[in-house]
């Protein structure tokens, strides 16, 4: 409520001409008109009929803007009209005449896309402002435009999750890649293994003792619902066969060892009980979330398997199926789970070390991440699988954004992710000259662990104002994305950011946008 009425006085004090180029992201077709429209006190949407289902649900995620429906049969401010000639669910058209808005689409996720853009345009002109009239035909670069968050390091919680699906939404980022169960802890109820939470749950990256903090079915249930009106499909992860100490510490059985640095980080690949024992997780995970998508990890598993060697269930399955060292009983442990995931009519999603394990190329995709492995990049492309690109190096969001940051991580070479490099993304610099330009490219997506950030103002300040450029790298063409152009309209994202209640680092004003500080108290640099 209270940022209801700040916004409401912020538009009425700020009236503004503003133009129809200041969305982010930016449109793909844009042209001038003559004439401006006026910003009413009170906006109102209206639709001829096909949408009228949506009008109450846009309201409803537009809240933050405070607009109103019309009464059936009057028109409004925003009029919404179906149009079965834009068939690419994503499309819109928008039209700003002199006396009102119009939204054409052909589907309900392209006329939401309409509506984040006018709702922008809105807000940037204030109340009693006007807009440039203009025409927009507009659809995305990529069909995958995703943000990946770890839970398992630090716990985040509902509200930041819900703030931070209102943005994604607003800036057209259609993916949510939930990053729910790692070493530190497991975040998702499971109610056959209910130790999984209340064991599992116990403890952060900062304090290993912390009292159990997860989702219940409820909650997640709740975050999948909420995303799904914003049109954002959420992706969960359990991460396998390593990182997985949270529920190896739950069910010790299930443990495969670990090393001296890592204890108990597998799962134990030589017992049948453990897959059915992760396969009944996945059937649980399948009924929560109604993605066509899981993702079960299986990266760095070569940290913490040292003890597979001396094992004597994992010793026998390598003599039983001729497995000639760890990588292929790790191979062997990926082809199982993924058939179990194929019999429950998913598809796995996996880092870019499954492109070894030779799964299913129809039932499996990858998402490449080792930014200095270039070549596994263009083994998964070579091999026929699709990719998702999140190279460390610039998408990963707990990397500093500021040679002056001191909080955070940064490559071994010293390399960082300042939000130009993440808006110049997938230039041939971040992919080593690998022809991207396939089909097989669903998409980019932007990742944050969170070992280096354990409240929600860091968490804001490591993925503001990065998301807006992120947003215009996964929807603008090359042809008409231009960094200069970009940094013009964060301006008034930025106003938004502000009315919005939301920590950012105002990149082109470091010294006065302060740090906010991480919980290790210097810039770690990573090898792997
Ligand atoms: C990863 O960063 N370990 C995928």
């Amino acid at each position: 409520m209270q940022t209801r009425i700040f916004l409401l006085l912020f538009l009425m004090c700020f009236p503004y001409l503003c133009s129809a180029q200041e969305i982010i992201p930016f449109p793909n077709h844009y042209e001038q008109k003559e004439g401006t429209l006026n910003v009413p006190k009170v906006v109102t949407i209206s639709t001829n009929g096909e949408f009228s289902s949506l009008i109450p649900e846009f309201v409803k995620t537009a809240k933050r803007f405070s607009i109103q429906a019309k009464e059936k049969g009057e028109n409004g401010f925003i009029q919404l009209i179906w149009n079965a000639a834009l068939y690419n669910p994503e499309e819109y058209r928008l039209n700003i005449s002199s006396n009102v808005i119009t939204i054409e689409a052909g589907c309900a996720n392209g006329c939401f896309y309409g509506l984040q853009s006018a709702l922008q345009l809105i807000s940037n002109a204030g109340v009693g402002g006007s807009i440039s009239c203009a025409f927009i035909q507009d659809k995305p670069r990529y069909g995958w435009r995703g943000l990946m968050l770890d839970e398992s390091r630090h716990f985040i919680g509902m509200k930041e999750v819900k703030s931070l699906l209102d943005m994604m939404a607003l800036q057209k980022l259609n993916r949510f890649h939930w990053h729910l169960t790692d070493s530190q802890g497991w975040r998702i109820e499971i109610k056959q293994y209910p130790l999984l939470t209340t064991i599992g749950g116990i403890g952060n990256l900062t304090d290993p003792n912390a009292p159990a903090k997860y989702y219940t079915q409820a909650e997640i249930a709740e975050i999948v619902e909420y995303a799904k009106q914003r049109f954002i499909e959420v992706i969960p992860e359990i991460d396998m066969p390593g990182h997985a100490t949270s529920a190896t510490k739950s069910y010790p059985e299930f443990s495969g060892g670990g090393s001296e640095r890592l204890p108990d980080f597998t799962f134990n690949p030589g017992k049948d009980v453990t897959y059915t024992f992760l396969t009944n997780i996945l059937k649980e995970v399948t009924t929560l979330f109604p993605s066509q998508y899981i993702h079960i990890g299986g990266d760095e598993v070569h940290f913490g398997n040292q003890q597979w060697n001396i094992l004597p269930d994992i010793q026998q399955l390598m003599k039983t199926h001729e497995l000639k060292n760890l990588v292929e009983v790790e191979h062997y442990f990926l082809n199982r789970m993924s058939d179990s995931i194929k019999n429950l009519n998913k598809t796995v999603i996996g880092w870019d070390e499954v492109v070894n394990a030779d799964l299913p190329i129809s039932n499996t995709i990858v998402m490449w991440w080792r930014h200095e492995k270039p070549n596994q990049l263009e083994k998964a492309i070579n091999k026929g699988y699709q990719v998702i690109l999140c190279p460390r190096i610039p998408l990963y969001f707990d990397f500093i954004q500021h040679a002056s940051h001191k909080y955070g991580r940064k490559w071994s070479s010293g390399a960082y992710a300042p939000i130009e490099s993440v808006y110049e993304f997938p230039g041939t610099e971040f992919t080593s000259g690998v022809s991207i330009s396939t089909p097989l490219v669903m998409g980019i997506q932007a990742d944050l662990w969170t070992e280096v950030i354990h409240t929600p103002e860091r968490l804001q300040f490591m993925i503001y104002p990065r998301l807006s450029a992120l947003s215009e790298a996964a929807w603008t063409d090359d042809r008409v994305k231009k960094f200069e152009n970009f940094n013009s309209r964060m301006d008034r994202m930025m106003t938004i950011y502000k009315n919005f209640g939301i920590t950012f680092f105002d990149y082109r004003n470091p010294d006065s946008s302060p740090e906010i500080d991480g919980p290790s108290k210097k810039t770690q640099k990573t090898v792997e």
